[in-house]
């Protein structure tokens, strides 16, 4: 079975971090924390190493990878031609949850890229993180510690329900603080493009940048739920009740329980009093909702739940990144 090392999240004790390293020099799986969500790690220049990654995740081999750095030198490992825009956000926002996609140079394992002639890269804001990387000595490719499809691991515990026994190591720092990934950011044409929303807003952009826009896929997301590639999804079922669906919350949740087993993640507790209805109250604000959300999908799926039923909030600020996810998740989105 995969060990798991407890760690001082603040002061990585140094045996340890240098245990972890060896496993990733030599071609191994270490998942670890970072401030967003726990990372699947392997030494992003070996290419049997990221392949594994692949393997254990379940991942398809088109979907690529985020490469971790501990240092801005370390970017110039991976990337090229960085641009002047570029050095602004990395000076704004790193470490931290903002992850740049690059030209790439071709030490990169092609596996990381997924074919393409680009490289996606971030600093973590996690000194466990940071320390891996930097005595490792080589820039660490680290999805999300989850099984392809699953909610994003916010704990040690999460990466053992899907990863135990497909890794060599899990070091636990604890809960991770932000629970939801880096904003993904293309920096490869004339102006910056969102491609995932996440803790960086699109105003935090534009104050460096000025201008950003936005993949329309975001836009095309909301409009055709039923055509998109299923994510970050539990077990249950899951409806998404938009923070302004012309449907009362209510209601939905009775309709449901006449068929299913029904969990409610939500910042209204509701008037419904029933033994088959769970509840996992949040607060109304991103935050709360970011660092709790994949947990609570994962918790409903052990409370036996076969529908889980979210109220969303708005999409202002990191709003948009939490309702992303949550859109995705979904089966069934009730809009307004
Ligand atoms: O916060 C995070 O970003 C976490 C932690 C572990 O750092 N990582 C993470 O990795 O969320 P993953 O693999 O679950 O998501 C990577 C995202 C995917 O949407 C992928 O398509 C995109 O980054 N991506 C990676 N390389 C890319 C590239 N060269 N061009 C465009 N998108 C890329
Ligand atoms: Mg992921």
């Amino acid at each position: 079975m995969t060990p798991v090392i407890q760690i001082n999240p603040a002061h990585p004790e140094a045996q340890l971090i240098e245990q972890a390293a060896a496993i990733i020099r030599d071609g191994g799986l270490v998942a670890f924390p970072t401030e967003t969500v726990y990372g699947l790690g392997a030494d992003a220049m070996n290419e049997p190493a990221v392949a594994r990654i692949f393997v254990a995740k379940g991942r398809p081999a088109d979907n690529p990878l985020i490469v971790h750095v501990s240092d801005r030198r370390m970017l110039d490992q991976v990337a090229r031609e960085i641009s002047e825009q570029a050095e602004a956000l990395i000076e704004a926002y790193w470490p931290g949850p903002l992850t740049l996609v690059l030209k790439r140079r071709p030490e990169v394992a092609p596996p990381v890229s997924a074919g393409l002639p680009t490289v996606a890269a971030r600093m973590p804001n996690n000194a466990v993180a940071l320390a891996l990387i930097h005595a490792a000595h080589t820039a660490v490719a680290a999805p999300s510690a989850n099984r392809s499809g699953r909610p994003s691991p916010t704990t040690a515990a999460h990466v053992l329900d899907d990863l135990g026994g497909r890794v060599e190591m899990i070091l636990d720092g604890g809960a991770t603080n932000i629970g939801i990934e880096s904003t993904v950011l293309d920096m490869t044409g004339r102006v910056p493009m969102i491609l995932r929303p996440g803790w960086i807003t699109e105003a935090q952009v534009a104050a460096v940048t000025g201008a950003v826009t936005r993949a329309a896929s975001l836009e095309a997301l909301r409009r055709s739920p039923g055509t998109r590639y299923r994510h970050y999804s539990p077990r249950a079922r899951v409806v998404l009740v938009e923070h302004d669906a012309a449907a009362s919350l209510e209601a939905i949740c009775k309709e449901y329980l006449k068929t299913a087993t029904v969990g409610f993640i939500g910042h209204t507790p509701s008037a419904i009093k029933d033994a088959n209805f769970q509840t996992i109250i949040l607060h109304a604000d991103a935050a709360d909702y970011a660092s709790n959300i994949y947990a609570a999908l994962r918790e409903m799926d052990e409370r036996g739940a076969t529908v889980i039923i979210i109220e969303g909030i708005s999409d202002a600020g990191a709003g948009l990144a939490v309702m992303d996810r949550l859109r995705r998740a979904a089966s069934e989105i009730v809009g307004a």
